[in-house]
C-alpha cells in the first residue's frame, strides 16, 4: 500500500480475473493451467533453456483441445518447468474447460492481476546491527524478492566485502548488471504488451522490501531530514535474487508463477512476497500458493503480505499454510503535521510534508466539493497559491494530484488512516472527518479564512505496536482453523531504499528524487519477517519452512489494541515479529508435505488431484482423519501449527480438540516444558499432559489441547494462549476462536 490508504493488497483497485489479459481476442483471456508436479524422468526439468519433454507434453497436451485452426505455439506463453509443471497461454473460456477435464491437469484458471501490496523499525524490534563476524554466515543465505524490480545504484545494495555468490546458486541476470549483492535478476511481462522489460525499479517498492530484507547498513539516512537514521535490513550479509513479477499495471499470476519456478530453482532459501488480494483464493486457483507449495517441497519459506484491506471490509491473502502471512503494525515514532488556522485554533493531521512553511494562505473550499483534476483546472475560479480542502469523494484518489495540477499553495485531505502518514506531492496533511469538520466550520465562519502549514514533525507513539488500520484482518476464508494473519510486523511510515525512477509520492507530476522514502502497507511488514526468517537460516540450514514458521510464530511478543478485543489476534496472529528470539526457540511445530496433504484431502481435495500435486500414487486421503475431532480435521486444525484456531457455529456450546507435536530443537539434550494457559475468561483451556519431557534433541512429543466455551454471538471471538516454559524459553501458542457470521460466509462464497 503506498498512496491510497487501506486500498486492497497494495493500492488501487481490486484483481478481477482476467480484466486485463490483455490478449487482444474477444472471449480469450491468459490462463494458467496447473499440471501439479514435475515429471522426474524430464533430465532437462532444471535446465533454463531448451524445449524439453515437459513443453512437448505441454504442446500435445493445448494441441487436444485446440479446434479453431491453432497450434500450442500461438498460444502458449511459458511453460513452467523448473520447479512445477504447468502452463500460462492464450484460451478462450471453452477450451479452459475443456482442458479441466483432462487427465494430469489439476486446475486451470484465469491470469488475474494482483497489487504490489528504517531501519528505526529493527530498533524497535530490539534487532542489533548484525555484527561483522556473522555477516559471513548471512552469505550463504539467499533471498529471492517476487516484487516490482530493484534499483541496482543504491548504497543499499553495495557488496562491498562480499565474496562470490555460494556454488550451489544457479540463477542468473538478464539485461542487469548484478554485483556479489544482487546475485540475481530477471524481470517477466508475459500478459503485457512489450515483450523488452528490465528488472530495473521503475515503481520504488521493490527496491524498498529489497532493502528492507537484506540492505546494508547505511549511516545517515532521512527523507529531507524526517526518520534519520541508519538504514538497514535484517540480514546484511544476506544476497538478494531479484524476480520483477509486477510490471506497470500490476503482477500478473503468469508471471508470479513464473518468478516462483525460477526462484525455488535457482537456489533461493526464502521467498519474499509483498503482494496480494482483498481476499484469498481457493489454493489451486491461486499462483502465490501453487508456487510456494512447491517452494515449501524444496525446502524453501515463502513469507508474504496480508494484504492492505483492512478498511475496506476484505480479509487476509496469502492464507495458504505452508506459507508465512504477515499483518503491519506501528511503531513508536510518529510523523504529525499541524496547520494552524487564522482563529488560532491548531488542528493536527499527519503526512510527510518537508516542504517550506506556507504561511497565511487562504483556504478554499471547491466550488463542487471535487479535488478532482478536472474540477480545480481551467474554472474561472483559481485555486493558485491557496490551501485546497479536499473532502472524500467515493470511488475517487484523494491524493493532491488535483490541487498540485491547479497550482495550489496546500491541501488538507482526509484520510480514514489517521495511522499512516502519506508522502503528497506538495505541502498539505490528511485530517479525519472530525478534524475536516472544524476546519470547515471555521472556513465557513470568516470571509477570509487562512492557515499557516509547517513541515512534518517527529514524536513518539507510546501506544506502538499498534496493529495498523488498513492490515487485512482474519478470519481465513479457505481454512478456517488455521489462524491467519500469523503475525505482525512493522509497516507503517517505514522508511527504505527508493528508486529514482518513481517520485516519492508516486505522484509523476512530482519532480523530487530520493533514495530512500517513507512508505505504508502489509508490504512493508513481509520483508521484515521475511529478513527474520532468512535470519534464522543463517542459523539453521537443515530447517524446515514449518520450523521457521514456527519459531517467529511462537517467540512473537502478544500485542494489545487498546479497548477493541474482538478484533486483536484475528488481525495479528501470535503478536509482534522478534528476530533475536526466533533464532532460538527452543520448541517447534514441524510439518511437512504429508502433513499438508492430509489437511488438504481433509479439506476436500481429490486424491487425483494431491497425487498430480505430490507425484505419489501413495497418497492416501481416507487414512488422514485420524483423530477424535473430524470437523476439526477438514477445517484444518489437525495440522501440526504453531497456533490453534476453529470457527464455531454461533449460539451453541463448543468443544474443539488440537492434536500438535513438538520437536525439541533447543541446545540441552535433558530439558522439560510445562504448560502453562493464558486464557481469557470465556475460554476453558485444557493441554494433556501438562508436561513435556525431553531426552534428547530432536525428540518429538505430543499432546492435545482441548478447547472448550459456552455460546458466541455471531462475530464474537475469543483468545488465550497455550505457553510451554523451560528454565530457558517460553514457546507460545495462540488459541482464538471465534463464530462465523453470515458476512464471512458471503465472503467466503465470493473468494
Ligand atoms: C533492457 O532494459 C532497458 C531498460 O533498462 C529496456 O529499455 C530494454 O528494452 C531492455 N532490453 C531487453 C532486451 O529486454
Ligand atoms: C552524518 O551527517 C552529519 C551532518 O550532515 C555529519 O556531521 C556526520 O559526520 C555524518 N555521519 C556520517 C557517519 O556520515
Ligand atoms: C497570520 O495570521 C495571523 C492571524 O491573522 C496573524 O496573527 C499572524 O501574525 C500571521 N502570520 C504571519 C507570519 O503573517
Ligand atoms: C501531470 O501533469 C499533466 C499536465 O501537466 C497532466 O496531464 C497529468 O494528468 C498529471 N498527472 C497526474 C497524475 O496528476
Ligand atoms: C460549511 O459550508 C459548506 C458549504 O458552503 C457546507 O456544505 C458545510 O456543511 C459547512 N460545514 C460546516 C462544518 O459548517
Ligand atoms: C504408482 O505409479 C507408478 C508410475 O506411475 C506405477 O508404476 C505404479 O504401479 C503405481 N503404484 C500404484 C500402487 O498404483
Ligand atoms: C491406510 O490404511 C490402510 C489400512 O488401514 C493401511 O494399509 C495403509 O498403509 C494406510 N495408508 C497410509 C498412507 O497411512
Ligand atoms: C452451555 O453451557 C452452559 C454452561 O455449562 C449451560 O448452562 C447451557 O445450558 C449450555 N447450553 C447448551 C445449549 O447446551
Ligand atoms: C465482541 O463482539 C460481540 C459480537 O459482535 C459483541 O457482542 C461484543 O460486545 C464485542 N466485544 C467487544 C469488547 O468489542
Amino acid at each position: 500500500m503506498h498512496r491510497s490508504a487501506g486500498k486492497k493488497c497494495r493500492r488501487g483497485r481490486g484483481a478481477v480475473a482476467g480484466e486485463d489479459a490483455g490478449t487482444g481476442k474477444v472471449g480469450v483471456l491468459v490462463y494458467i493451467v496447473y499440471l501439479g508436479h514435475l515429471p522426474s524422468t524430464d533430465a532437462d526439468a532444471s535446465e533454463p533453456g531448451g524445449f524439453s519433454a515437459v513443453e512437448f507434453a505441454h504442446h500435445g497436451l493445448l494441441n487436444q483441445v485446440l479446434d479453431d485452426g491453432s497450434s500450442a505455439s500461438d498460444r502458449i506463453l511459458r511453460s513452467y518447468k523448473r520447479s512445477l509443471n504447468g502452463f500460462a497461454a492464450k484460451l478462450s473460456e471453452e477450451e479452459a474447460h475443456k482442458l479441466s477435464g483432462m487427465n494430469g491437469v489439476v486446475s486451470v484458471f484465469p491470469s488475474k492481476t494482483l497489487r504490489p501490496l528504517t531501519t528505526r523499525s529493527w530498533d524497535f524490534l530490539g534487532f542489533p546491527q548484525t555484527p561483522k563476524e556473522e555477516l559471513q554466515l548471512e552469505g550463504d543465505v539467499i533471498v529471492g524478492m517476487l516484487d516490482t524490480g530493484v534499483w541496482p545504484d543504491s548504497p543499499s545494495f553495495s557488496d562491498e566485502g562480499f565474496g562470490p555468490p555460494p556454488s550451489r546458486w544457479k540463477g542468473t541476470c538478464h539485461n542487469f548488471t548484478c554485483n556479489n549483492k544482487i546475485i540475481g535478476a530477471r524481470s517477466y511481462d508475459l500478459t503485457g504488451s512489450s515483450s523488452e522489460s528490465s528488472p530495473l525499479d521503475d515503481a520504488g517498492h521493490g527496491s524498498h522490501t529489497a532493502s528492507t530484507v537484506a540492505g546494508m547498513a547505511v549511516a545517515n539516512v532521512s527523507f529531507y531530514g524526517l526518520a534519520a537514521g541508519t538504514a538497514r535490513g535484517a540480514v546484511p550479509g544476506a544476497r538478494l535474487a531479484i524476480y520483477k513479477v509486477c510490471q506497470g499495471e500490476g503482477c500478473s499470476d503468469a508471471d508470479i508463477l513464473a518468478g516462483f519456478d525460477d526462484a525455488i530453482a535457482d537456489g533461493v532459501d526464502v521467498i519474499s512476497f509483498s503482494i496480494g488480494s482483498s481476499s484469498p483464493s481457493d489454493y489451486f486457483s491461486d499462483a502465490q500458493a501453487i508456487g510456494s507449495f512447491h517452494a515449501m517441497r524444496r525446502g524453501v519459506l515463502t513469507s508474504a503480505a496480508a494484504g492492505n484491506s483492512g478498511l475496506d471490509g476484505g480479509y487476509v491473502c496469502n492464507v495458504a499454510p505452508w506459507m508465512l502471512s504477515v499483518a503491519a503494525s506501528s511503531i513508536d515514532r510518529q510523523f504529525i503535521d499541524k496547520i494552524v488556522l487564522g482563529n488560532g485554533q491548531t488542528i493536527a493531521g499527519s503526512s510527510i510534508n518537508t516542504f517550506a512553511t506556507i504561511t497565511n494562505a487562504t483556504l478554499a473550499f471547491p466550488a463542487n466539493g471535487s479535488c478532482d483534476p478536472e474540477s480545480l483546472v481551467g474554472g474561472t475560479y483559481s485555486y493558485k497559491g491557496k490551501i485546497v480542502l479536499c473532502p472524500p469523494q467515493e470511488g475517487h484518489l484523494n491524493d493532491g494530484s488535483g490541487p498540485l495540477l491547479a497550482g495550489a499553495a496546500g491541501a488538507i485531505l482526509v484520510t480514514r488512516a489517521p495511522d499512516v502518514a502519506f508522502t503528497l506531492p506538495l505541502p498539505g496533511l490528511m485530517v479525519t472527518q472530525d478534524n475536516f469538520d472544524q476546519i470547515m466550520a471555521y472556513v465557513n465562519s470568516t470571509s477570509n479564512p487562512v492557515g499557516t502549514i509547517d513541515r512534518t514533525e517527529t514524536t513518539t507513539n507510546t501506544q506502538a505496536p499498534v496493529p495498523a488500520s488498513f492490515s487485512s484482518p482474519g478470519p481465513n476464508l479457505i481454512t478456517t482453523g488455521i489462524l491467519k494473519p500469523d503475525l505482525s510486523a512493522p509497516g507503517v511510515d517505514i522508511i527504505a531504499s527508493w528508486s529514482p525512477l518513481s517520485s516519492p509520492s508516486d505522484n509523476p507530476n512530482d519532480t523530487r528524487k530520493v533514495q530512500y522514502n517513507i512508505i505504508s502497507g502489509t508490504s512493508m511488514a513481509c520483508p521484515h519477517a521475511s529478513g527474520a526468517a532468512a535470519y534464522v537460516k543463517s542459523f539453521h540450514r537443515d530447517w524446515s519452512p514449518a520450523m521457521i514458521m514456527s519459531a517467529l510464530i511462537t517467540t512473537a511478543t502478544p500485542m494489545d489494541t487498546p479497548g477493541n478485543s474482538n478484533a486483536t489476534a484475528l488481525k495479528y496472529g501470535a503478536g509482534q515479529l522478534n528476530p533475536t528470539k526466533a533464532h532460538d526457540p527452543g520448541l517447534v511445530y514441524d510439518a511437512l508435505e504429508g502433513d499438508y496433504v492430509a489437511m488438504l484431502c481433509a479439506a476436500g481435495y481429490t486424491q487425483k488431484q494431491l497425487a498430480l500435486i505430490t507425484g505419489s500414487n501413495t497418497t492416501a486421503c481416507a487414512n488422514s482423519s485420524t483423530t477424535t475431532s473430524p470437523g476439526l480435521a477438514a477445517s484444518g486444525g489437525d495440522l501440526n501449527y504453531p497456533t490453534m484456531a476453529a470457527s464455531v457455529e454461533p449460539w451453541s456450546n463448543f468443544t474443539v480438540a488440537f492434536p500438535r507435536t513438538v520437536t525439541n530443537v533447543g541446545a540441552a539434550a535433558a530439558v522439560v516444558y510445562d504448560s502453562n494457559v493464558e486464557a481469557a475468561d470465556e475460554l476453558v483451556v485444557d493441554v494433556s499432559p501438562t508436561r513435556l519431557e525431553f531426552s534428547a534433541q530432536n525428540q518429538k512429543v505430543s499432546f492435545t489441547v482441548i478447547v472448550s466455551g459456552v455460546a458466541m454471538a455471531e462475530g464474537e471471538v475469543r483468545s488465550a494462549a497455550v505457553v510451554w516454559s523451560s528454565n530457558e524459553h517460553e514457546v507460545r501458542s495462540p488459541v482464538v476462536v471465534y463464530a462465523a457470521t453470515d458476512d464471512d460466509d458471503d465472503a467466503q462464497q465470493r473468494a
